[in-house]
């Protein structure tokens, strides 16, 4: 394997790395999980288990893919072959390679929702209003034309390959998406209603700090930073020998809480200067609406009511959804097909055509069972396994792997590493305290 492609920089890496943990979970899921979960108090609660236990288990990531050089299954193989058991390498890897097919698959689903709005916005400024409605409705085909339509443009992405794929792509959208992000933000903060919704997201009510909250903030820390599924595994493999791997986890890890963060300045005052313009944001039981109906009803409401303006600022959300979701869903489809490039003859361009065309048929599935099995692969994917992978990612490089594996594997990019504080407290932390805190936070929240 003399000529496996690296990143051409570390900006590269960087903007990669982001664009995949940047993604609906950030714009979407984290505002509305703290609107439920007692504002501040969810986002203190996120802030410590992101760096706590996010960041350690992602480090696991980083470390054994750049060392490795091979995709989640192969690598794992490797390590736990040298204690006599590649078999359980190759199984948890390929438990990973599923589940990052299956988040794919209903990823894609919600992000065909995306550039379905998107197109309703720009139907609306040509005045084809029959268009808009047929876009906007929940419908079969709607469903199923527009995934189709997502997976193409991530699957085009992919089968070019690491530095023209996946590197030049990312580094192209994601300023766009920052930049978009911070018009929005400027603009609703202006409207009436917006400090409303910025009281409910930095003032901490504590009392609502459920046990459940710790469930739903580890599942969306783990989530947003694409853990467990062997996502930031391959991006590490393609990472050069120059690049200090903790500094480099530091900054990702950042990036996405701190764009998490400043997502949350534009949905949740959003969702209250759509209720000064007289959209309902509130459920019958008096909770505020977060699910898809936020996105697909609320914040649409609020577009149509702005008049022209709502239509070009529902251009540029739509916009920036879509291409946070594109620059993630891309290191998902780059799992499967790490895998089979790696160990097959199989190309490039026909492994992306062929699991690709494969995970939409998956997703197909979904559309057409949408209401027995959306819920389901959501919760399998995110609440359950990818925890669950982290612990066992976490365990392989604190129990199957030597100190001295450890410590060769930071070296390169990292001439202190041994006497580094990293390397005094992680090995250790990665071996205990990171698989027991995720069992902790699963076992209360079972109570
Ligand atoms: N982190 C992305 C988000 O917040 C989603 C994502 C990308 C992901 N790759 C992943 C989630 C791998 C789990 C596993 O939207």
């Amino acid at each position: 394997m003399a000529s496996r492609e690296l990143f051409s920089s570390k900006m590269g890496f960087v903007m990669a790395a982001a664009g995949s943990a940047v993604g609906l979970g950030n714009i979407w899921g984290f505002p509305t999980n703290t609107a439920s979960n007692g504002g501040a108090a969810f986002v203190l609660v996120y802030l410590v288990l992101a760096f706590c236990l996010a960041y350690p288990a992602l480090m696991a990531e980083l470390v054994i893919g750049r060392a490795s050089r091979a995709n989640i299954v192969t690598s794992l193989r490797d390590i736990a072959g040298e204690r006599g058991i590649p078999w359980a390498g190759i199984l948890i890897g390929g438990y990973g390679v599923i589940i990052a097919s299956l988040i794919y698959s209903f990823y894609s689903i919600v992000a065909g929702w995306m550039v379905a709005h998107w197109a309703e916005s720009l139907t609306t400024m040509a005045g084809q209003s029959q268009w808009s409605e047929w876009l906007v409705a929940f419908g079969l085909k709607r469903n199923i034309i527009f995934t189709a339509i997502f997976m193409g443009l991530t699957m085009a992405i992919i089968s070019r390959g690491v530095s023209a794929g996946i590197e030049r792509w990312s580094t192209r959208l994601m300023p766009v998406m920052m930049l978009l992000l911070v018009v929005l933000i400027i603009y609703v903060l202006t409207q009436n209603g917006a400090s409303e919704g910025l009281k409910l997201y930095l003032i901490p009510h504590f009392s609502d700090l459920k046990p459940q909250v710790f469930l739903s903030a580890m599942g969306q820390a783990f989530f947003s930073l694409s853990l467990g599924v062997g996502t930031m595994l391959i991006y590490g493999s393609y990472l050069s020998d120059k690049e200090n791997l903790p500094q480099i986890g530091a900054i990702v890890t950042l990036t996405d809480t701190g764009i998490a963060f400043i997502a949350g300045l534009l949905i949740l005052p959003a969702i209250y200067v759509a209720k000064e313009y007289g959209t309902n944001v509130f459920t019958d039981g008096g909770e505020l609406i977060a699910g898809p109906d936020l996105i697909f009803q609320v914040l649409p409401a609020l577009f149509g009511s702005m008049g022209t303006a709502g239509t070009l600022v529902a251009f540029a959300f739509f916009t920036l959804m879509t291409i946070a979701a594109l620059t993630s869903s891309i290191s998902m489809l780059e799992v499967p097909v790490s895998l089979a490039t790696e160990n097959t003859k199989i190309g490039r361009g026909m492994a992306t055509l062929i699991i690709g065309s494969l995970i939409f048929l998956i997703s197909v599935g979904i559309c057409l069972n949408f209401g027995a099995l959306f819920g389901w692969v959501i919760n399998f994917t995110t609440v359950y396994s990818e925890p669950v992978l982290g612990i066992l990612l976490c365990v392989f490089v604190g129990w199957l792997w030597h100190r001295n594996k450890v410590l060769n594997a930071l070296k390169p990019g990292m001439d202190n590493a041994e006497q580094s504080l990293f390397f005094k407290i992680w090995p250790m932390y990665v071996r205990f305290v990171c698989p027991l805190l995720i069992l902790a936070t699963f076992i209360q929240s079972l109570r």
